[in-house]
């Protein structure tokens, strides 16, 4: 049997869960893959991870430098996260010959062109299934399950704080600031939690799933993106009345003429799978010519299914090493170059919610404007609400429309004076 050393950078939650993981089920690994995984070596910053995880005195050390200098070691884990340290030791290790595992999406999102330059310039694997969806093994799947396939588009809840905080929302009618103090008290949000509220979390992963699944290099900058922030509890108790379900969707389009890629909170008709993803959970949808459309479901983070998909990873590659085989080009080779489309080429339908007097006329005004702008109305609904208010919530959802046709619309009626604030605009998840 080959044994294949490995050494472990940063031993937090996921580092920590993956050495766990291999001490703990590390003959049954030997026995269904024909390799021994040794930990040779774990380096973390903080001295006291050794004790709280029982790691040997020889093992472990407190500079990174350790473990991509040291000759025996054939894969590196890298595990730290961010997008400097991270970024330097990643390509140093690569650089050196090693093959690298990582759960680091900001990296990839960010430097994914150089870094899988890299890793094919010096001939070795770059393991990434936890960097998206935690343990839900979606790269895996795209990259050889549905390697015979064209794939069309890419879209899931791929961030699980900002879906316990809508769940939440829905279920509890609370708002939102109540939802997040409830996620932050349960684990399920960051002391800071920008990143995964604002969208940015999802933008990684749908950046790195889009240039998976269309071969293409994809710029995080001309990715759309809209978090959850902003979302109202009115808006779900209203789309919940129209038979909707608010997600946060991740989405990646292949069209005649390029790539479109944006996230933003989208609504899912209640017979739609991904209406029924609750809480912190991730799912992912892949639409593709031969196999159709295929769902992925699971837990998209935590110590335990984010360690179990680093470790899937290690194992490919340790097997790999045994038979002698190089490294697989085509997993991450950008073969096409595909322009990136711009967010107003988008089209679905969408719901608008305007706050406006209760006076006669105001809805001609409204459709008037929409219809000169090419929107048709599917159906109009207004509220009553029992806010001391002069104005009142008018709903409306529209047929399928372009995203610059609404941009425009709403500008203008967002100017008539008889309409308060400004307007939500929820786009609908396109047809199947
Ligand atoms: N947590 C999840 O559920 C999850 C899921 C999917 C992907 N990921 C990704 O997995 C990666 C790790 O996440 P995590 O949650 O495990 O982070 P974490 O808990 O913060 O662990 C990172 C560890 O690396 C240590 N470290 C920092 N700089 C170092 C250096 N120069 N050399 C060695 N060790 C260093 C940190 O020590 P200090 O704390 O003392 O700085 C910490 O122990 C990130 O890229 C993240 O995006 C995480």
């Amino acid at each position: 049997m080959q044994s294949v050393n490995i050494g472990i950078l940063g031993l937090g939650t996921v580092g920590s869960g993956v050495y766990e993981l291999l001490g703990k089920n590390g003959d049954l690994i030997s026995t269904r893959s024909d390799v021994v995984v040794t930990v040779k070596m774990v380096a973390d910053v903080d001295p006291s991870k050794k004790k709280e995880y029982s790691i040997p005195d020889n093992i472990f050390s407190v500079e990174a430098s350790d473990v991509i200098e040291n000759p025996d070691i054939d894969v590196v884990v890298e595990l730290i996260g961010g997008t400097t340290v991270a970024r330097e030791l990643m390509l140093k290790a690569l650089r050196k010959g090693k093959h690298v595992v990582t759960a680091n999406k900001a990296l990839l999102a960010e430097h994914g062109k150089e870094i899988f330059g890299t890793a094919l310039a010096n001939n070795v694997n770059l393991g990434y299934e936890a960097s998206v969806g935690g343990g839900i093994p979606i790269i895996k799947t795209i990259r050889e399950a549905l390697v015979g396939n064209v794939i069309h588009r890419v879209m899931g809840i791929l961030n699980g704080t900002s879906n316990f905080i809508l769940t939440k929302m829905t279920r509890e009618g609370i708002d939102f600031d109540s939802a997040l103090r409830i996620a932050q008290e349960l684990g399920f949000a960051e002391a800071d939690p920008t990143l995964d509220i604002s969208g940015g979390d999802a933008q990684h992963k749908i950046v790195i799933l889009a240039s998976l699944a269309f071969n293409t290099a994809i710029d995080m900058q001309h990715v759309y993106v809209e978090g959850v922030e902003h979302i109202e509890r009115r808006d779900m108790q209203y789309a919940d009345e129209l038979g909707f379900v608010l997600k946060l969707l991740a989405h990646a389009e292949r069209m005649d003429d390029g790539v479109l890629v944006k996230v933003h909170p989208t609504l899912v008709p209640r017979d739609n799978p991904l209406a029924a993803i609750s809480w912190e959970d991730n799912a992912i949808m892949v639409y593709s010519d031969f196999l159709g459309k295929s769902m992925y479901y699971g837990k998209g983070a935590g110590k335990r299914p984010t360690a179990s998909a680093v470790v899937a990873d290690i194992v490919d590659i340790s097997q790999r090493i045994s038979c002698g085989a190089e490294c697989d080009r085509a997993h991450y080779s950008f073969t096409q170059e595909l322009p990136q489309l711009p967010f107003d080429r988008s089209r679905s339908r969408y719901y608008l919610r305007f706050f406006v007097l209760d006076r006669p006329g105001i809805l001609s005004k409204i459709s008037g404007i929409l219809g000169d702008n090419d929107i048709s109305i599917a159906s109009v609904i207004q509220k009553e609400t029992e806010e001391e208010r002069q104005h009142v919530p008018l709903v409306m959802m529209t047929h399928k429309a372009h995203e610059a046709h609404i941009t425009r619309a709403i500008e203008a009626i967002d100017r008539l004076p008889e309409v308060e604030g400004k307007s939500r605009i929820i786009r609908v998840i396109d047809g199947e």
